[in-house]
């Protein structure tokens, strides 16, 4: 397989092939994605929830996104890498979010960027996208907005909700954005904005008729305790298998039975 480009992923959407995106914040975590042959990892903020234990995205700086995306970058050999613009990396002008912007592609490996905002990051989406540097955008449930929204609930459900989602999904192409993610809307509202849409979309509790789907792989693998939203179904349970090993390992140390011979030398 060769490297996804962006094109590839436009090509997925006007040929109907669905696009499996999947975030990773790691080098092994990465390595085995990409070898499973998924189309695009993510280096999401969710980096600030998932890996260091935050309780939500707004700490997260441009450090710390560079830092993991470094990390992805270097174990893939083809799936698009997109790296996650944080909190107050592109909100205060539209300079310095280009700055930023190519700042992180520089340093970090990745080959676009996401965002959140719809309408009103039309500006700075264009101006990213009219340096070459490719932005997938983020409507909806947008978790950097969490204490606007006052919680991480549904969007889209009313009349004005839903005409506000689909000028955001509107701008967010006008500008230039290879792709969108749509979080937590209703599944209709996301099958309309996909059909209205050129660029793919890519969906996580958004239903079926996205082009895509996302999941943060700690939710996927079962790592993430007890924070089980609706939308997130659990393929294994990592955390179970994890402790199982571990707990096997104590014993053994303990009733010396670890390092036997095989692991030894002699
Ligand atoms: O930060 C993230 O992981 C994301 C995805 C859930 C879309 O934005």
């Amino acid at each position: 397989m060769d490297k996804v480009t962006i094109l590839d992923l436009k090509k997925m959407k006007d040929e109907g092939d669905k696009i499996s995106v999947l975030t990773a914040y790691d080098y092994p975590t990465a390595r085995i994605l990409d070898e499973c042959g998924v189309e695009v990892i993510l280096v999401g903020d969710s980096v600030g929830n998932v890996v260091t234990g935050r309780i939500n995205t707004l700490p997260v700086t441009i450090e710390e996104m560079i830092y993991h995306t470094q990390a992805v970058s270097r174990a893939v050999k083809n799936a698009l890498v997109i790296i996650d613009m944080p909190f107050m990396s592109y909100q205060t002008s539209i300079e310095e979010a280009r700055k930023n912007a190519g700042r992180m592609i520089k340093e970090s490996g990745a080959e676009a960027v996401k965002l959140e905002g719809g309408v009103n990051m039309e500006e700075t989406i264009k101006a990213i996208t009219d340096i070459d540097i490719p932005v997938m955008a983020h409507i909806g449930l947008t978790p950097q907005s969490i204490h606007r929204m006052g919680g991480y609930q549904i969007q889209g459900k009313e009349d004005k909700q839903k005409e506000k989602l689909l000028k955001d999904a509107q701008a967010v192409e006008r500008a230039g954005a290879f792709s969108v993610v749509l979080e937590v809307i209703p599944k209709n509202l996301a099958k309309e904005i996909t059909k209205i849409l050129g660029i793919p979309t890519i969906g996580i509790g958004a239903g079926i008729h996205c082009d895509g789907q996302v999941l943060v792989i700690h939710d996927l693998l079962g790592m993430s305790g007890e924070f089980r939203p609706k939308f997130v179904k659990k393929y294994i349970n990592l955390e179970e298998l994890i402790s199982k090993a571990v707990k096997e390992y104590i014993t053994e140390v303990k009733d010396i039975k670890f390092p036997g011979n095989k692991h030894s030398f002699h």
